[in-house]
């Protein structure tokens, strides 16, 4: 199976300063932790993180005490930018691939693995968990506009699987109608392409605050 491990945002909301998958957590880079599950699930074959060219130095040495290769691709302005960046640079035989953001370092690798075997049976797959809050729709004034039903409520993760032709035309028809997306699947949706749910579960955070830090460091110590 072929990775693609978007990593080259700012980490604005994580206010270091830096890259946030360059934070330390537990005497390692975050990039460290999400590539130690992604080398680690059987299904993983190749490789490839995409960074922007100031973090490569660092990106490229947190790969380094594993025995896998790692491939380098330069990141845009966004992440919709960079994932497109690195659909372009996957091998010319890649048929399928999993999208796995860097900042998701608690990632289990056999769920990795999952992802990668529901490709077989779906076009695109995703991991998410139900929504355990109320979760309502507020308009710029902030007043509550709407409470969509928690039954039909799921909150995506990564991986994200595809296969990688169609991937790619579904990413060259949204920059040509200027859709501007925070996830791959979301593009699926816009084009009314399936995308097949595949329940993860809860400790596979995004690291986007300073508390998400401070829950990784618990499940790394206890792992
Ligand atoms: N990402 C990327 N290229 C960008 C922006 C984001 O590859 N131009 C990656 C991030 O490195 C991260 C993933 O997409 O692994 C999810 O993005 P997010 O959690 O929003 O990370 P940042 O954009 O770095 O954080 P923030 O939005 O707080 O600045
Ligand atoms: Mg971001």
């Amino acid at each position: 199976m072929h990775f693609l491990i978007p990593a080259a945002g700012s980490g604005s909301r994580m206010k270091a300063g830096k890259n946030k998958l360059l934070i330390d957590l537990e005497g390692e880079s975050l990039i460290y932790w999400t590539l130690k599950s992604v080398f680690s699930a059987s299904s993983t074959s190749w490789v490839g993180i995409i960074g922007q060219p100031k973090d490569k130095k660092l990106l490229l040495n947190s790969a380094k005490n594993f025995s896998h290769k790692v491939n380098w691709i330069n990141g845009g302005d966004t992440r919709q930018e960079s994932v497109f960046n690195g659909l372009n640079a996957l091998p010319k035989d890649a048929e399928k691939v999993l999208i796995h953001d860097g900042a998701r370092c608690l990632i289990n690798p056999e769920l990795i693995d999952q992802c990668a075997k529901k490709l077989d049976e779906n076009d695109a797959v995703i991991l998410a968990t139900k929504v355990t809050d109320t979760i309502k729709i507020v308009d710029n004034q902030g007043f509550i506009k709407e409470t969509p039903d928690r039954n039909n409520l799921w909150a995506a993760q990564t991986p994200q699987g595809f296969l990688v032709n169609r991937l790619k035309k579904a990413h060259k028809m949204a920059i040509d109608k200027n859709w501007k997306v925070t996830d791959d699947a979301s593009l699926y949706e816009m084009l009314n392409w399936e995308v097949k749910i595949i329940e993860g579960n809860y400790s596979n955070i995004k690291i986007t605050s300073p508390i998400d830090l401070k829950i990784a460091k618990l499940f790394v110590q206890n792992s």
